[in-house]
């Protein structure tokens, strides 16, 4: 597309837009008395309105029914975690039965790793992204030592090449090659929290499998984001959370995805709780765990179904925008975005920001990521008191991310004015 710096260009982009309507579902935050330049829905994202109508029908169905609600509420809670699969599978490319909604996400990185990690003194290794979320080193580094490993032989990481901030698949598929058959597990972001570099899953997963490791990934910043096929990429497993771009509220429940062919692998060890456990016989309070042949063979407890109205209701608002439309605004609302930061760059004698997120519009989702080469601070905190709510993320990076469902070509266009009037 051929886009322009104008407040006219993106007004017309704004008229033109099928999901125009969908801001007015949403909050958006007040700053100073007006509605803000919302760009942190890769951090949390907006409150849908709807969603107050959802939470507050399970009060009342808690209030007038008490425990017979888990049977006899309108969306009883004894199934309620059923009521995802079917949405959220469009939205991270898989089967029905290869998802499930559960916990968080650091816990469900866990569980998954329980799984799935089961080094042996030869295959011990977890090949990942170097500056990855650091939860996620925690975790890859406590898992090593549970299984008394050295975290410092057993986590290695592929860093981006010297003066580069996109890590190369190639040298990706180079560490998994090198490592071979001491690799258990490769494990990666879809989308890197920092740089808001998508990684390249399928190639990933085929190099992973090569070896004869596994291939999981972190979607925190992938679902809802940008376009997935875990199933038809034959990823292993996955997990994310869906408080950002998912917007089911703060420390909202997350989700894991697990490919076909193991979640019907009952023998998979897992750590087990009642809710994984064959639903014909679950009140029976018998010994002997039997898993569900489904990714729900993974859930410890019972739904907290406060928590999931809420992201109830924000899948009802994805599936009424449709997936496809949103990958399709979301590449032109961020393209526009490049096109705005590079035009402000172009028109200095020196360049005011380095643009650390690929280029390449199928390597990024909505983030952009602005290392600030001068002025960091300054334009920052001046970006806040004229309403625009960023990221910053030491020691110098502004992360911003328009999303489709709530964001506009004008707070695009407005974004890069504030900058342009803040540097003038
Ligand atoms: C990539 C990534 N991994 C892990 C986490 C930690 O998530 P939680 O606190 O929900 O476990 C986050 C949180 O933002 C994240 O962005």
């Amino acid at each position: 597309m051929n886009y322009q710096n104008t407040l006219q260009f993106a007004r017309e982009l704004d008229s033109k837009d099928p999901l125009k309507h969908f801001r007015e579902m949403f909050y958006i935050p007040l700053m100073f008395g007006k509605e803000c330049i919302y760009f942190t829905g890769n951090s949390l994202g907006l409150q849908a309105k709807r969603t107050q109508d959802y939470v507050v029908d399970e009060l009342e169905d808690w209030a007038s029914l008490g425990v017979e609600g888990h049977l006899h509420a309108r969306n009883p809670w004894l199934p309620y975690h059923e009521i995802f699969p079917k949405q959220l599978s469009k939205i991270v490319g898989c089967l029905p039965h290869e998802v499930v909604v559960m916990n968080s996400l650091t816990v469900n990185l866990h569980l998954l790793l329980v799984s799935f990690y089961r080094p042996t003194k030869q295959r011990y290794k977890i090949i990942c992204e170097a500056k990855a979320f650091p939860s996620d080193q925690y975790a890859f580094e406590t898992q090593a030592k549970y299984h008394g490993f050295d975290p410092a032989d057993a986590v290695i990481e592929v860093s981006p090449r010297e003066g580069e901030y996109a890590i190369r698949t190639e040298d990706i598929l180079s560490t998994i090659k090198q490592h071979g058959d001491s690799v258990a597990v490769v494990l990666f972001s879809g989308v890197n929290y920092y740089t808001g570099q998508l990684f390249d899953i399928k190639t990933i997963t085929e190099a992973a499998h090569s070896v004869g490791a596994y291939a999981g990934f972190d979607l925190a910043h992938a679902a809802g984001n940008v376009e997935l096929h875990m199933h038809d990429w034959d990823a292993d497993f996955a997990c994310w959370c869906s408080y950002k771009y998912l917007n089911s509220g703060p420390g909202a429940v997350g989700g894991i995805y697990i490919h076909e062919k193991h979640v019907t692998n009952k023998d998979l060890p897992r750590f087990a709780g009642w809710w994984g456990s064959t639903k014909e016989t679950r009140f029976k309070m018998e010994k002997g765990f039997e898993a569900i042949p489904t990714a729900e063979g993974w859930q410890l407890s019972n739904a907290p179904v406060l928590a999931m109205a809420a992201h109830k209701a924000s899948l009802d608002v994805f599936e009424e925008a449709g997936i496809d439309q949103l990958h399709k605004k979301r590449r032109s609302l961020s393209g526009y975005l490049h096109y705005v930061l590079n035009d402000i760059n172009s028109r200095q004698a020196e360049k005011l920001m380095e643009i650390i997120t690929p280029s390449n519009e199928n390597e990024r989702g909505c983030q952009v990521s602005m290392l600030m080469l001068k002025r960091g601070t300054e334009i920052f905190n001046e970006l806040t008191r004229q309403g625009v709510l960023a990221d910053w993320r030491e020691p110098n990076v502004i992360r911003i991310a328009p999303v489709p469902l709530y964001n506009s070509f004008e707070d695009v266009y407005r974004f890069g004015e504030i900058i342009n009037n803040i540097i003038k």
